[in-house]
């Protein structure tokens, strides 16, 4: 019984109260804990800002110390791990393993799945924030059929991952800070972005009183699709398919085409019905990264960049305030490092990590929270009586 709305994707429904981020769609505004994306993106980092999603403030020198200290304490994955990944077929997606090896951690690490426990929370969401890195680069040695590099926690966050990512043993690799500086970039402007489907997931996943680590494999799955975290990879493939800005005009005709499928990918946005304030900043790094490695007249930027020109100026696209997102641009920085687009998905993931850990922390502590049970307009049969095999 009881009267329920018809909301079909959630497009009107506050699933609940949040003091973690305010996104305002009409101004293309992102705010964590009150903070400007931007001012993140230039002036902080992304530790920092898993500090500022997790605990609500910005560190004081020493919180952000014992904080990098905690995580950085915790990157090493139990070897018995790697014959998680070696159970999988070598051409398997990271995001497969992804999603295979976070849910198994709970069967790894029993002293953090007891959810009643603020002290299991706490070490669940370190664990998780420090380890995704080293399981998103060994999915990647993995796949390429090269063998694990162990962390090393000399190194800050993005460096480690790139050189787990690319280091190769018994040769030396140096990390190019430049491109360590723009891998933390991109994981500040991947932190958090309120109730998305992956966070709702998430949440949705938790309210049954399911371990974290089962709770963040839900959130990797959901994020996998291209409508989603997927579109980063989809978006570099689709630019790369285009090819030339003279192809561009085709591909526009088919966005707008009804009876065609097909779809920008890195437009358009549930929430935004402006720029999107990561997008920006994804250009200019965009910008900034290929020119500092001396590879501006990179052919995928100058297609992503006369795309948007012409998109931005097409009725279609004006009317329907669709606006390039933060899967843009990120792809062409990505791409330029060294990453397969196979990656680009596991990389937003590992950077989404806080932002889910955040959000399910937040959930647990509210005394009002049950579990999610969305309702439905059955439009089915009506009741009627079971017929004999042999009468249908
Ligand atoms: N290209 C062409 N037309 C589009 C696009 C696009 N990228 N996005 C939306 N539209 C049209 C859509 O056809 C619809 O037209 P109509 O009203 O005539 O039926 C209208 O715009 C509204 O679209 P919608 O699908 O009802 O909007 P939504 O809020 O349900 O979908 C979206 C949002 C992000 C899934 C969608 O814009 C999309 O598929 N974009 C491409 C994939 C993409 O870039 N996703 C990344 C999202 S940002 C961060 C992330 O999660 O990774």
């Amino acid at each position: 019984g009881g009267v329920f709305t018809f909301d079909p994707g959630y497009t009107s429904t506050a699933s609940c109260e949040s003091t973690i981020t305010f996104i305002d769609g009409e101004k293309g505004e992102l705010l964590h804990r009150g903070y400007p994306i931007d001012q993140l993106a230039e002036k902080s980092h992304f530790l920092e800002v898993c500090y500022l999603l997790l605990y609500g403030d910005l560190p004081t020198p020493a919180q952000l110390e014992d904080f990098e200290f905690r995580v950085t304490n915790h990157t090493m994955l139990h070897e018995q791990m790697t014959y998680f990944f070696r159970g999988f077929r070598r051409d398997a997606h990271p995001m497969a393993i992804m999603v295979g090896v976070v849910g198994a951690m709970s069967a790894f690490y029993h002293d953090s799945t007891d959810i009643t426990d603020p002290w299991q929370r706490e070490v669940a969401s370190i664990r998780l924030i420090a380890k995704m890195p080293t399981i998103a680069a060994w999915a990647y040695k993995y796949h390429i059929g090269q063998p694990f590099v162990y962390p090393r926690n000399d190194l800050d966050y993005a460096a480690n991952f790139l050189r787990m990512c690319f280091a190769v043993p018994a040769e030396e690799y140096e990390v190019n800070p430049i491109l360590s500086r723009a891998m933390d970039r991109i994981f500040t402007l991947h932190a958090d972005h309120e109730q998305n489907a992956s966070t709702s997931t998430v949440r949705l996943a938790s309210s049954s009183g399911a371990n974290p680590f089962a709770c963040i494999a839900a959130g990797i799955a959901c994020l996998w699709g291209p409508a989603h975290g997927g579109a980063n990879q989809a978006c570099l493939e689709m630019l790369r398919e285009i090819g030339t800005p003279d192809q561009i005009p085709e591909y526009i005709e088919r966005a707008k085409d009804k009876d065609d499928p097909f779809r920008l990918m890195g437009f358009g946005h549930r929430v935004y019905k402006n720029f999107d304030p990561r997008a920006k900043v994804m250009k200019q790094s965009a910008d900034e990264v290929l020119e500092l490695l001396g590879i501006e007249d990179n052919p995928t930027l100058q297609t992503a960049k006369e795309l948007e020109r012409i998109a931005l100026e097409d009725d279609y696209f004006v009317d329907k305030k669709l606006y390039p997102n933060v899967d843009f641009y990120s792809g062409i920085i990505l791409d330029a490092m060294g990453f397969p687009t196979s990656m680009f998905t596991p990389i937003f993931a590992l950077a989404r990590t806080v932002g889910w850990i955040s959000q399910w922390k937040e959930q647990l502590s509210d005394p009002a929270h049950k579990i999610g049970r969305p309702r439905q307009l059955y439009c089915g049969a009506t009741r009627r009586d079971y017929v004999e095999v042999e009468n249908r």
